[in-house]
């Protein structure tokens, strides 16, 4: 029997049962977010509060634990020393908790259970679709669904927020991972239909490179793949203005702003590709992969097992889809019927569902 254990060896630790009784889960999920975010108002806006039920929730358990939890540095705050051990505490009962939900579900098999996933912005055109089958399929299975960019679903990743992500190219992804291949992802570079380059063949990069060009921000995964294009001839394109999303991209294309490289499958769904043309630019399409990843070593829940195996089920259906949207593309940019790319056929995968 350990010291502070109990007649049973039940841990009584002094405090322990002032906790029990005042702490709350909740007020520790918001002190882990407040952390790991750096502000009260983002955690709040993550976990769906407001930031004075944040503010107070946080104070309470300040007072259950009689010592103040973070200090303001200007419009953020960080933890004191009191508030970093704590944070520590609440991640690892947070994980266990977590990984209890994940043992309670394999019991359960698939009647009920919860998927966290974390995809990157461009994968919100198809995700979706997928989610929506799969929880046809499984009507007990909760779904969470985190949309942004690539820098910030690294950064989840490495919190290990989520169950799986989904990536638009698997390089620097910083740590060791699973990647198991889902669908292709090419980048088409696209103008507006009475763009003058619209219709000529083998357009060099150099010549682009000229042109005024609309790029996503940073932290995106196209941004990267483009630069990487244009570096690994030795050039740079000409930005000419920087966009948060697809969407603003395609109306500025839209309005003459000038040219862009956009996923095809940011033109599946709506009407966009009649009003766009796709140029035949040297290196163009890039052709890249989604690919479902997950930290190597992690176990996966019966659930993110499952979730995998239907997902890359779909990915014929995505493929056939991309192959009309590139139809409509080579239609609309006078390249047919020579001279067109075709969506490249599926790399092998790196990895397995475990
Ligand atoms: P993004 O990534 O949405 O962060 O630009 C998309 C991709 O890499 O295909």
């Amino acid at each position: 029997m350990t010291t502070g254990d109990g007649p049973e060896g039940r841990p009584q630790g002094p405090g322990a049962e002032r906790l029990i009784r005042h702490a709350t889960l909740r007020q520790l999920q918001l002190l882990e977010a407040i952390v790991r975010l750096g502000s009260f108002t983002r955690a709040a806006e993550e976990l769906y509060l407001t930031q004075p039920t944040v503010s107070m929730q946080i104070k309470k358990l300040a007072d259950t634990l009689g010592t103040p939890l973070f200090n303001h540095v200007g419009r953020n705050v960080e933890p004191t020393e009191a508030g970093r051990e704590v944070h520590a505490a609440c991640r690892t009962i947070l994980r266990t908790l977590s990984d209890l939900e994940v043992r309670l579900s394999d019991l359960a098999g698939l009647r009920r259970g919860h998927l966290r996933l974390g995809v990157i912005s461009t994968a919100k055109y198809f995700v979706p679709e997928i989610l929506g089958a799969f929880c046809e399929r499984y009507p007990g299975i909760e779904v969470s669904l985190k949309v942004t960019n690539r820098n910030r679903i690294l950064e989840r990743m490495a919190a290990a927020e989520d169950d799986l992500y989904i990536f638009g190219d698997t390089y620097d992804i910083g740590i060791e991972v699973e990647s198991i291949y889902l669908a292709p992802n090419p980048l088409v570079m696209v103008a507006r239909r009475d763009y003058p380059l619209v219709g000529q063949r083998g357009i060099s990069l150099v010549r682009i490179a000229a042109e005024r060009f609309l790029m996503r921000e940073p932290g995106s995964g196209i941004r990267d793949s483009v630069l990487r294009r244009f570096a690994d001839a030795g050039i740079r394109p000409k930005v000419y203005m920087e966009l948060g999303s697809n969407e603003a991209i395609k109306y500025a294309v839209y309005a003459g702003l000038g040219i862009s490289a956009l996923s095809l499958h940011s033109l599946t769904l709506d009407h966009g590709v009649g009003r766009l043309a796709m140029l035949d630019v040297e290196g163009f399409p890039v052709e890249r992969s989604w690919y479902l990843v997950f930290p190597r070593g992690r176990d996966l829940s019966l659930v993110a097992r499952t979730f995998i195996s239907f997902a890359v089920e779909q990915g014929p259906a995505i493929r056939v889809l991309l192959d009309a949207t590139l139809a409509d593309l080579k239609a609309a940019s006078g390249l047919v019927p020579e001279g067109c790319v075709s969506v490249p056929p599926s790399p092998p995968c790196s990895g397995h569902p475990a």
